[in-house]
C-alpha cells in the first residue's frame, strides 16, 4: 500500500526523502515521487516503477535543492501506474503539492465542480482533487484551506501537504490511515510507518484522526478541526534497528520464517505466570460471562489465523464462534449485539476492511478485541481491548511470523477463556501450557526439512495448479499454505476441505496434479487418508504433511513431511512451516520477487 514520507530540517530534503521511501518499499508500490520547496517554488520529480528510477531522475536527490519536502510510493487505486498519476500532485498553479494514502470516495463530484470553476486536472487520480481543492480555498491562510478541504472530502486519507508560500513548515493530517510524526533534533519527519523513521529518531507521535500537524524543523504543533491546539503525545520506539534489516538472509521472508521460534516465545512466555495464562490490561473478565457468540473478522492470512482460532476457541471455551472475511462482514447486516465479542485480527493494524468491520461491530454494540502486531495502529486503538503479537516488524509482504504469533494468541485466549468459564481442569490446563511452551523447539526442528522441501520445490515449480487439502484444523492450515504459495509464486492454488473434493473439485484432478494433503489431526487421519486415496487413484502426486507417528502413510503417497507430535489443537503452528518453505522455494525457483510480490501490498489501507 502507498507510503508517505516528509522532512523539514537544515539539510537537503531530497536524499532523505528518497532514503526514507526505500524503507517503505516493502509496503508495495508501482511508482514514486518527491516534491521539495526550492527558492519558494515547488519542484516535483516522479517516476513510474521502482525508486531506483526516481533516484536516477534526481541524481540521487542531488539535483533537487531545498530543506523541506514530501515523498510518496504509490500503489495504484485510481488511474494506471504512470508518471502523471504518481504522487505528489501539484495544484493547477503550483501553489500546493500533496501526497496521499487512502481513497477519496467523492472525488468525481469534486472534480466536476472544480472543472466548472476552471481548474485543469492533469491525472486520473482521486488525490489530485485534494490539491486542487486546497488551492481553490486558499486565500493566504493555509490552515483554513486545509480545514475547508477536509470538510469537503469523504473517505480515508493520510495526507502530506506543502505550500510554496510557506517555506519552513509542512502539514500532515489523517483519517483511517496511518501517519506518524518523527521528532528529530533540529529536524522533523512524517512517515506511514516506523520503518522509515527509526534510523533518524525513536521519538514519534501517532497522529490521531482529524488532527492537523504543523511541522517545522524546530517544532511540531497539532490542532483539531476547530483550530484548538492538542497535545503532542510523544512515544519511544523500542525496536532494534536490525529488526528492519535482512540480517544476512536472501529475503526478509526467509529471515522471518526463521524468526518464528523466537516470536512464539516472545508472544507466549510473558503471558504464562505460575502455570496460568495471564492476559494483562484487557477488560475481558468484566464481560466474558455475558458473551454468547464470538465473531472473528480479518483478511488474508489473518483470516486463516482466525479460522484456526475458531476451532481452538470452540473446542476449549465452548462458545460459538463465527469467522468472517472483514470485507464481507460489514455488508451482511451481521447479527451481533452487546452479547457478542468481535475479534479483529491484523498484522499491520491498518487494513481498511478490518478496521471498517471493527467499527461496524462497535456501532452494533459488540465488545471488541484486536489481535495486532503494530503498536498504536488504528485497529489496536479502535478496539476496546488489544492483545499484541510480539513478532517485531514484519517486512515481507507474505506474512509468516506474524501469522504464527496470531495462532499463539488464539491458543492463549482460548485457554484463558476456558479457565474462566470452568471448561478445563487443572490437568488439562497444565498439559496445554506445557505443549504451548514446547512449540518453539518443535518449529525449530522443522527447519531441518528446508533442503528436502527445496528439492521438492524443484520438482513442482513449473506446475500450473497445486491443491491443498485437509480437514478441521488441517483445512485451516491448508488455506494458509495455499495462499503462501500463490501470492509469491503466482501459481494457481486452492485449498479445499478434504471431504469436499468429491462434491465437484475432484474433477480437476488429473495425472501428475500435485495435491498437498495436511493430515495432522490424528483423530481424522483415516478420513483424510481416504481422501488422499481418492485423488491418488485419479493420478495425483501426493505430498502429505502428517504427525511423526503416522509412518503408515508412506506407502500411499509420493512424499511425506512429518511434524513433531503436539496437542492436536496446536498442529497448525507446525504444519504451516513446511508449506511456508514450499511456497518460498517454488517462488525462488521461478525467480519471483519474494519479498515484494507483484500487485500486492503489505498493508492494504484501501477497501
Ligand atoms: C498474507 O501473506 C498477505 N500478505 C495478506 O493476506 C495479509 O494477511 C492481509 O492483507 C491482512 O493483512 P493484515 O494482517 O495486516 O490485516
Amino acid at each position: 500500500m502507498c507510503g508517505i514520507v516528509g522532512f523539514v530540517g537544515s539539510t537537503n530534503a531530497a536524499p532523505i526523502l528518497l532514503n526514507n521511501l526505500e524503507k517503505l518499499e516493502y509496503r508495495g508500490y508501482d511508482s514514486a515521487g518527491i516534491s521539495v520547496i526550492e527558492n519558494g517554488c515547488i519542484v516535483t520529480k516522479k517516476a513510474k516503477g521502482r525508486i531506483a528510477n526516481l533516484k536516477k531522475l534526481t541524481d540521487d536527490g542531488k539535483n533537487v535543492n531545498g530543506c523541506l519536502g514530501i515523498g510518496h510510493t504509490r500503489w495504484a487505486t485510481h488511474g494506471e501506474p504512470n508518471d502523471i498519476n504518481s504522487h505528489p500532485h501539484e495544484s493547477m498553479h503550483g501553489k500546493f503539492a500533496v501526497v496521499h494514502n487512502g481513497i477519496i470516495e467523492n472525488y468525481v463530484s469534486i472534480r466536476e465542480s472544480l472543472t466548472k470553476k476552471g481548474f485543469k486536472f492533469m491525472s486520473e487520480t482521486d488525490t489530485e482533487t485534494v490539491t486542487q481543492l486546497l488551492e481553490s480555498y486558499y486565500d493566504g491562510n493555509i490552515m483554513d484551506a486545509i480545514v475547508k478541504t477536509l470538510h469537503m472530502i469523504d473517505g480515508s486519507y493520510a495526507l502530506g501537504i506543502i505550500c510554496n508560500d510557506c517555506t519552513d513548515k509542512f502539514y500532515a493530517v489523517k483519517k483511517d490511515n496511518p501517519l506518524i510524526i518523527g521528532l528529530g533534533d533540529g529536524e522533523n519527519y512524517i512517515a506511514s510507518d516506523v520503518t522509515a523513521l527509526i534510523e533518524h529518531t525513536r521519538k514519534v507521535c501517532y497522529l490521531e484522526d482529524n488532527e492537523i500537524a504543523v511541522i517545522s524543523k524546530d517544532s511540531v504543533h497539532i490542532y483539531n478541526l476547530n483550530g484548538e491546539e492538542v497535545e503532542v503525545k510523544v512515544k519511544e520506539i523500542d525496536w532494534n534497528i536490525n529488526a528492519a534489516e535482512k540480517g544476512g538472509y536472501p529475503h526478509f521472508m526467509m529471515k522471518e520464517i526463521m524468526e518464528q521460534p523466537k516470536v512464539i516465545r516472545d508472544t507466549v512466555t510473558p503471558r504464562i505466570k505460575n502455570g496460568e495464562v495471564v492476559l494483562d490490561g484487557i477488560e475481558l473478565d468484566r464481560y466474558l460471562d455475558t458473551v454468547n457468540k464470538i465473531v472473528i473478522t480479518a483478511c488474508g492470512s489473518a483470516y486463516h489465523a482466525g479460522f484456526v482460532g475458531k476451532y481452538v476457541l470452540e473446542k476449549l471455551a465452548r462458545v460459538p464462534v463465527e469467522v468472517d472475511l472483514a470485507s464481507e462482514f460489514r455488508y451482511r447486516d451481521p447479527m451481533i449485539n452487546k452479547n457478542s465479542l468481535v475479534i479483529a485480527v491484523s498484522q499491520s493494524g491498518e487494513t481498511a476492511d478490518t478496521l471498517a468491520a471493527l467499527k461496524e461491530a462497535k456501532r452494533r454494540g459488540a465488545k471488541t478485541l484486536a489481535i495486532v502486531n503494530v503498536v498504536s495502529s488504528a485497529i489496536a486503538t479502535t478496539a476496546d481491548d488489544v492483545i499484541y503479537t510480539w513478532a517485531g516488524p514484519e517486512i515481507a509482504v507474505a506474512t509468516t511470523k506474524a501469522y504464527s504469533a496470531q495462532l499463539t494468541v488464539f491458543y492463549l485466549l482460548a485457554i484463558y477463556m476456558a479457565r474462566r468459564l470452568g471448561k478445563i481442569d487443572d490437568a488439562r490446563n497444565a498439559q496445554l501450557i506445557a505443549d504451548l511452551l514446547k512449540l518453539p523447539e518443535k518449529v525449530e526442528k522443522l527447519f531441518e526439512q528446508k533442503t528436502v522441501i527445496q528439492n521438492m520445490a524443484s520438482l513442482y515449480f513449473n506446475e500450473k495448479h497445486i491443491f491443498f487439502i485437509g480437514r478441521n484444523l488441517d483445512y485451516a492450515s491448508a488455506l494458509e499454505g495455499s495462499l503462501k504459495l500463490k501470492e509469491i509464486s503466482y501459481i494457481h492454488s486452492e485449498a479445499y476441505a478434504a471431504g469436499e473434493l468429491k462434491h465437484g473439485t475432484i474433477s480437476l484432478i488429473e495425472e501428475g496434479r500435485l495435491v498437498v494433503a495436511v493430515a495432522c489431526q490424528n483423530q481424522l487421519f483415516e478420513k483424510t487418508l481416504s481422501n488422499i486415496r481418492e485423488v491418488k487413484a485419479r493420478g495425483a502426486d501426493i505430498v502429505a504433511i502428517v504427525d511423526e507417528s503416522n509412518t503408515v502413510i508412506e506407502s500411499e503417497t509420493d512424499k511425506v513431511l512429518y511434524i513433531p507430535s503436539t496437542d492436536p489443537l496446536f498442529t497448525a503452528s507446525l504444519s504451516v512451516i513446511p508449506m511456508q518453505f514450499f511456497g518460498y522455494y517454488v517462488a525462488a525457483a521461478n525467480g519471483c520477487d519474494i519479498d515484494k510480490p507483484r500487485n500486492l501490498a503489505k498493508s492494504v489501507t484501501v477497501e
